[in-house]
């Protein structure tokens, strides 16, 4: 164990005091398709995220990091296993938890503020009602007077942004995010961090947080998880008891940093996974 200026990190990984907000239990998947052979994508997982914890999914590529999430969602059943949301069992989709998809996912035939409003229109919220709180949504992420423009007319940060206030414009009660930053250049993901950490600081909403990046992941989050490659399990739970609010800077200056940055690459690394090499 590594402490230096409040930086420590431990692989035994703390598991909530209070009850979970979301919790997995032995949870797989195995996709089975006629003609083809069974692919077992999610091997068994065990995971708990507790009420305002920002906890984030490492693991290499093909994992099954982006099944866990549907599983999660309610998008994709599981095979065995069970997530539960507040102590009953997930069955499908619910407005409690909103999901940010690894590709934007935004309609093209949608304004900005359409799809904003998308989900809240769907809940059947009023057109002054639900343009309101969109636009407070985009305020939120920086992305005030864009509302009529259509996606293509966005730049990739934008557009994340977009996908960002969507999702929290139904003010889930957890956010599900699947590499929401990896199609980004490394200026606007750094920017957009600071973001999320920002809402993630007034609105103290549990997330589960997708990544490739063991920087991300570290400034981030609260505790991460490492997946195993496929059929997955978890490999290791590393607590990250950085104070908050964070600060790059001083975060990359921490001793303990690459310690801590060493050791999760080299659990990642005995998997082969070629991802974000230090
Ligand atoms: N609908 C599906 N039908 C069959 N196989 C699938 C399906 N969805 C995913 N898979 C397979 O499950 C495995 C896990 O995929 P998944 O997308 O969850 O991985 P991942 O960890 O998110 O990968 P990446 O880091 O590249 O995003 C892969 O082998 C993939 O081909
Ligand atoms: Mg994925």
């Amino acid at each position: 164990m590594a402490e230096v200026h409040g930086l420590r990190a431990t692989t035994a990984g703390s598991v909530p005091a209070v009850a979970p907000k979301l919790q997995a239990e032995g949870v797989g998947k195995v996709f089975t398709g006629r003609g083809r052979d069974p692919v077992t994508a999610v091997g068994s997982i065990d995971l708990a995220a507790g009420p305002g914890e920002f906890v984030s999914i490492l693991g290499p590529s093909g994992c099954g990091k982006s099944t866990f999430l549907y599983i999660a969602g309610g998008f994709v059943e599981a095979s065995h296993g069970t997530v539960r949301y507040d102590g009953a069992p997930v069955e499908g989709p619910g407005p409690e938890r909103g999901i940010v998809f690894q590709e934007f996912a935004l309609f093209p035939w949608k304004t900005v503020l359409g799809n904003v409003t998308y989900g809240l229109a769907r809940q059947g919220m009023g057109r002054a009602e639900r343009n309101e709180r969109a636009r407070h949504q985009l305020e939120m992420v920086n992305l005030g007077g864009v509302e009529k423009l259509y996606p293509k007319e966005l730049s990739g940060g934008m557009k994340q942004r977009v996908a960002i206030a969507r999702t929290l414009a139904t003010d889930p009660d957890v956010l599900l995010m699947d590499e929401p930053f990896g199609a980004l250049d490394a200026q606007t993901r750094a920017v957009l961090q600071i973001e999320l950490m920002s809402i993630w600081e007034r609105t103290r909403k549990t997330v589960l947080f997708v990544t490739h990046s063991v920087e991300e992941a570290i400034y981030l989050s609260d505790r991460i998880y490492v997946f195993s490659h496929r059929p997955s399990r978890i490999k290791a739970v590393i607590d990250v008891e950085l104070g908050r609010p964070r600060d790059r800077e001083r975060m990359l200056a921490d001793p303990a940093y690459p310690v801590l940055h060493r050791r999760i690459w080299e659990l990642l690394r005995e998997d082969g996974s070629d991802d974000d090499a230090p």
